[in-house]
């Protein structure tokens, strides 16, 4: 009897260890995935300028004016940079996720200067 109950609070601990380390940082891990934050970055245009080139031009075209993706050449009256971010991060539609690509602060320069471009 003494033994059933035992390995009962065994299980029960093992259960709820299980169920703490799937739910707690899974959520926590959905939830940057679905809002990632853009880091803090003064605008470098030539960084901006850089990564575009090597990352999004075959797609935008040279001179952003659309390709297979959209024109971004006036991307900042569809999106602030924030929502830039987001999208280059997550990527959409036909659009990669440039998440593994590109550093977030690389990101964030090129979402604040395709922001100025309105
Ligand atoms: C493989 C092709 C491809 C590459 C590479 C690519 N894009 Fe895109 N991009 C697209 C497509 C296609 C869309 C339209 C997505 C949709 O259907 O919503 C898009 C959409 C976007 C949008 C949203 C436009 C809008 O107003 O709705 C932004 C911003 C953007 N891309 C930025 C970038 C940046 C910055 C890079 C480089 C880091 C990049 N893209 C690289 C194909 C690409």
């Amino acid at each position: 009897m003494q033994k059933w109950i035992m390995s009962g609070l065994f299980f029960f601990a093992c259960a709820f260890a299980v169920i703490l380390m799937f739910t707690l940082p899974g959520k926590a891990e959905v939830a940057e995935q679905n809002n990632p934050t853009m880091p803090e970055v003064q605008l470098d245009t030539a960084s901006a300028e850089a990564t575009v080139k090597a990352s999004c031009i075959t797609c935008h075209g040279d001179q952003l004016q659309g390709n297979i993706g959209p024109s971004l050449q006036k991307e900042g009256a569809q999106h602030n940079a924030e929502e830039i971010y987001n999208i280059v991060t997550k990527g959409r539609g036909q659009m990669p996720s440039f998440k593994d690509k590109l550093a977030p602060e690389e990101i964030a320069h090129v979402a604040l200067w395709l922001a100025e471009k309105k």
